[in-house]
Parts: structure tokens; C-alpha cells; sequence
């Protein structure tokens, strides 16, 4: 998948985390693809692990300065995708990886792109445009 311009909330340390994670995801499609996304599960893993305290803590402080109105239903979704990533990793420890748990992060992954970068992010973005962009 290609980032587009139009994916971009107009707040530039958010939208370089956006696309930082997108050449991530990137890797790990791309090794799907390749039937190799079973080498690549725990890298990728343990990257979100850390990408989602540093990033969704920068979005949930972005949102906070904003007023965003739909803060604590973004929270909470942020709060899933976390709960997703420690579910799997505990997956993979106890039950090594498999080719389940490569479809589930694969399917989540998709979806949050698809779902929430694409169509929940973006509503910062018109939150803050509707302010006349004074907010940031
Ligand atoms: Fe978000």
C-alpha cells in the first residue's frame, strides 16, 4: 500500500509516525505475500509494541490540546489495538508462532490502516481544520 496525501491529518509529527508504520507494514504484507510472514511476526510485534506508546501517546496529547470531542472512544480503540499486539506476543510465547497468528496480525493491520489511520485519524485533522488550524 502507497501512502497518499490524502491520508494526511496536516500535523507533521503525526503524519511521519503514520508513514513511518505504513513502510512497516509494508515489510510484513510483503512477507505474507512471500509465505515468510511467520519469520518477520515477532520483529514486527516488538516493534508495535513501542511504535504504539510513542505514537498513540502523541495523538491522544494532540487530541487532549484540541478538544478532540471523540477523544475517549479513540483512546479506547488505541487501547484494543494495544491489547491485540500483547495478546499475540503472549500467543507466540506460550504457543509459538503460527500461521494463525501471521493471518490475525495481517488482518488487523489491514484493518487498521483501512479503518482507523484512513477514516478515524483523519477526523483530527477535520477537527482541527474546522478550527482554522489555530489549535496546533
Ligand atoms: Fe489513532
Amino acid at each position: 500500500m502507497d501512502w497518499k496525501d490524502s491520508y494526511d491529518i496536516g500535523v507533521e509529527k503525526i503524519d511521519c509516525q503514520h508513514r513511518q508504520l505504513l513502510v512497516k507494514l509494508n515489510d510484513f504484507f510483503e512477507a505474507c505475500t512471500n509465505q515468510q510472514g511467520k519469520d518477520k511476526i515477532e520483529e514486527t510485534l516488538k516493534f508495535l509494541k513501542d511504535y504504539t506508546v510513542e505514537h498513540f501517546g502523541s495523538e491522544e496529547q494532540l487530541m487532549k490540546d484540541i478538544d478532540f470531542p471523540e477523544l475517549t472512544e479513540h483512546q479506547k480503540t488505541h487501547a484494543e489495538f494495544v491489547q491485540t499486539v500483547l495478546d499475540l506476543e503472549e500467543s507466540i510465547k506460550t504457543k509459538g508462532v503460527s500461521v494463525l497468528s501471521t493471518i490475525k496480525l495481517n488482518r488487523t493491520l489491514t484493518d487498521w490502516l483501512i479503518n482507523h489511520i484512513h477514516k478515524c485519524d483523519k477526523l483530527i485533522g477535520d477537527c482541527i481544520a474546522a478550527k482554522g488550524n489555530k489549535a496546533v
